[in-house]
């Protein structure tokens, strides 16, 4: 079945919120942010820019009826900053006014006086100087200490992966207004509607019963939506409730680029150690996450980072300690991945440095440790269903890297001046938040007298296609066309209480419980046609669109029929239903525990081919299994591991996120911020299904699919160093991403250790 919302889209019709036909009397705002990354505020005077034309009004924290809190995990951010900012666009003041333009115009008005404070850009002097958003955690097995002594290599190094800007299509906005007796709807480009209705309740001191959030869809949120839709949202609705008037804030893209947090870069210190057979024996890692001037989502995402920090190898004896470190930068937020591709990439890392120093390919120590059935991770949950040699073994088999190997060998034997290199990248990933208690949904589903069928989820649609899998289910179990049944907006009246969107786990979540919704609707009818039968036998029954089945006999009830029928006969063709994933538990004082549903699996080799003279480079093919349990939907299914493949490439390759120590956003607009294009996929991108079992957690055993492809990417960077390494050698390379042709060709040429990070780079004001 195809995505459900392709054709809108395709012809521009999907709507957005900057897309919602406005109400008369609407307010635009415009957000005036820090022009420094720290100091003190001792004068802001808004009133020019108030007295501005066609400005209606300018808010400032002492707007702010509630609390002027907008922190999750850890209440450390205000709406809007008051007595001082700690980086650069932090939220000052909001300009109301009768149009974008005139709102814009205005913010050049505001006159803030500060005394500059100083600004910490490095993760690593942030940990010096004492500065944690919360203390260490440190994850265990084994015994590191005593295993050193049975090490035949040791390797000690440093790993560096940079941030990422999530540039989704759709910038952050959303759009609120007052209904009648204090009730405020809020449309908001969120991929948790639950969190904008519980901040804003907090900020603007009225119940959560008051608030309506109301989520059509995203263009695209990767994890930039899951706390940080919010202060957005919060500030629209703070602006009708002091206006009265509808008010929209949409932001400008530079705007968003410059006031929002992005993927963690890490600073990591890692030990491996291998026998002589390259079994690691003992690994040793320090992370340190660049959380940002606030918590966010850091501490959830260090937590992911100490999760996956051993990949999709068994190591016995890991010690692994993670500090989230405050700087004067945006507050670091969700994407894709959650930070588990950044504990990966330092264990990636590791295992290349032993493989070039004992000149040996990674693949060699990479498959030697591939975890098996029953290995405990450092968290204590042990692998069950476990695909890590078998996606490996697969792809050797079916995609033929034995030739690739040997065609790349002889290529760089007889090519002097263009260089190729190849990389295994597996990858395993945990399915569910990490949060125990988040891992819940609801689902409410109405049948309609004349047989068609509305549904309500707490899923937000942000192009992955969960509304697609939620139709599909429904449609299953009630066996009939997808076209009698309507997805609904997201909505915080209909479905309450909701998790955000995130962790792979919405179709998961919210796909179980509209199964048990349906299941109940469909148990109802069954008894209703049975009765309507005369014989009272409900297991009889079997529902169809045309004909409904008694047995093996064909009735000549129609669904519609049926469900005329039922209401005629008092019987609710309503039904909620609510899912909790069992078994699930952590506890955070032994760190161990079963915090995952299940692990997802696959391994992908990836071909890089290095201009030598350029420095630019290309990827030649990707060839990937993986694990997908059993697809329910192949089509969105392969269109995540591209997108995530891709996303993937981008940040270990072209993508460099570039703040100067005054911590201004140098990469601050798509002219100094490479993504990938059309031109940077990877020429081909092979993709084969690991048919598994599935996991009896996974929706209609259809595996989790939306953030573990991005990690393929990571191979981008090794198969790059892999191509250099055919040049010249890396021994000395330090081990940071991005790889951007700049690195790449001071690799080639430059003096080593290459310089991780430029000075300054052009920059457009
Ligand atoms: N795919 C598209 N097209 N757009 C997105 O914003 N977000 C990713 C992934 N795939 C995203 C996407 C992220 S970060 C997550 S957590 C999952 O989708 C969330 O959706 P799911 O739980 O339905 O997989
Ligand atoms: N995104 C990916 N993983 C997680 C998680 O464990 N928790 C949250 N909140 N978001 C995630
Ligand atoms: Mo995805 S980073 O869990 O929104």
């Amino acid at each position: 079945m195809k995505n459900i919302d392709s054709r809108s889209h395709v012809r521009g019709e999907s709507i957005y919120v900057d897309d919602i036909p406005v109400r008369e009397g609407t307010l635009y705002g415009a957000v005036f942010g820090a022009p420094h990354a720290h100091g003190r505020i001792t004068a802001l005077d808004t009133a020019k820019a108030a007295n501005a034309t066609n400005v209606f009004r300018v808010l400032t924290a002492a707007d702010i009826p509630g609390e002027n809190q907008i922190g999750g995990i850890i209440p450390d951010e205000p709406l809007l900053a008051a007595d001082a900012f700690h980086f650069q666009g932090q939220p000052i003041a909001i300009v109301l006014a009768e149009s974008e333009e005139a709102a814009r115009a205005a913010l050049s008005l505001i006159h803030l006086e500060f005394e500059p404070l100083p600004v910490i850009t490095d993760p690593r002097q942030a940990r010096a100087q004492g500065e944690l958003i919360q203390p260490p955690r440190t994850f265990k097995l084994g015994d590191v200490d005593s295993a050193w002594t049975n090490c035949t290599h040791i390797f000690e190094g440093r790993a560096e992966s940079g941030g990422q800007e999530h540039l989704y299509i759709e910038a952050q906005g959303a759009y609120a207004y007052l209904t009648e007796q204090g009730g405020l709807q809020i449309f908001s480009s969120t991929q948790g509607p639950t969190a904008v209705q519980r901040t804003t309740t907090r900020v603007l001191a009225i119940g959560m019963h008051q608030i309506e959030v109301d989520v059509t869809r995203l263009g695209g949120g990767f994890g930039g939506k899951e706390d940080q839709a919010t202060p957005w949202a919060v500030m629209a609705g703070l602006g009708a409730l002091c206006t009265r008037r509808p008010v929209k804030i949409v932001l400008h893209r530079l705007d968003d680029m410059r006031m929002t947090g992005k993927r963690h870069p890490y600073s990591s210190d890692f030990k491996i150690g291998l026998d002589g057979d390259f079994k690691i024996l003992a690994y040793e890692v320090t992370f340190h996450q660049d959380a940002g001037a606030a918590a966010d989502l850091s501490p959830a995402v260090m937590e992911r980072t100490l999760f996956h920090c051993t990949n999709s190898y068994f190591v016995p004896n890991v010690r692994a300690t993670a500090y989230s470190c405050r700087t004067h930068l945006p507050p670091n937020t969700a994407f894709r991945g959650f930070g588990g591709p950044q504990g990966m990439f330092v264990i990636e890392a590791a295992i290349c440095k032993a493989a070039e120093a004992l000149g040996v390919k990674p693949a060699q120590i990479q498959k030697r440790n591939l975890l098996e059935e029953g290995d405990a991770f450092p968290y204590g949950q042990t692998t069950s269903g476990c695909r890590a040699l078998a996606s490996w073994n697969q792809l050797e088999r079916s995609q033929g890297t034995a030739e690739l190997e040997a065609g790349i060998a002889a290529f760089n034997e007889t090519n002097r001046f263009i260089k190729k290199g190849l990389a295994f990248q597996p990858i395993c990933f945990g399915i569910s938040f990490t949060k125990t208690h988040m891992n819940q949904a609801s689902a409410l589903v109405h049948i309609y007298t004349d047989g068609t069928v509305g549904i309500s989820t707490g899923a937000v649609e942000m192009g992955q296609g969960v509304n697609t899998k939620m139709l599909q289910v429904a449609a299953e179990l009630f066996s009939i066309e997808p076209s009698r049944i309507k997805m609904e907006t997201t909505n915080t009246t209909r479905v309450a209480n909701t998790s955000p969107t995130a962790a792979s786990s919405s179709a998961d979540l919210n796909g179980k419980a509209l199964e048990k919704a349906c299941h109940c609707l469909r148990d109802r009818l069954c008894h209703t046609a049975a009765g309507i039968l005369g014989h009272g036998r409900a297991d009889r029954i079997q529902l169809r669109e045309e004909k409904v089945f008694d047995g093996d006999m064909e009735t000549d009830l129609s669904w519609a029929k049926l469900v005329e029928g039922a209401y005629f006969q008092r019987v609710s063709l309503s039904q909620q239903a609510h899912y909790a994933t069992p078994g699930l538990h952590f506890d955070t004082e032994t760190e161990k525990g079963e915090p995952f549903a299940y692990h997802v699996y696959g391994t992908a080799a990836l071909v890089a081919v290095v201009d030598v003279i350029r420095g630019t480079y290309h990827f030649e093919t990707v060839r990937l299994v993986h694990d997908f349990g059993r697809s329910m939907n192949k089509t969105i299914d392969l269109g995540q591991v591209e997108g995530g493949l891709v996303q993937g490439i981008g940040w270990m390759t072209m993508e460099e996120l570039l703040y100067n120590e005054e911590g201004r956003l140098l990469s601050n607009a798509l002219s100094t911020y490479k993504v990938p294009d059309i031109y940077a996929v990877p020429e081909e991108i092979a993709v084969e299904f690991l048919e598994t079992e599935g996991s009896p957690l996974a929706l209609l055993k259809s595996k989790a699919v939306g953030e573990p492809p991005l990690m393929y990417g990571l191979g981008a960077y090794f198969a790059l160093r892999d191509a250099i390494r055919a040049w010249r050698d890396t021994a000395d390379l330090p081990l940071a991403a991005p790889m951007t042709p700049e690195r790449v060709l001071m690799a080639l040429h430059g003096p080593h250790p290459v310089k991780p990070v430029p000075e300054e780079s052009p920059a457009i004001a």
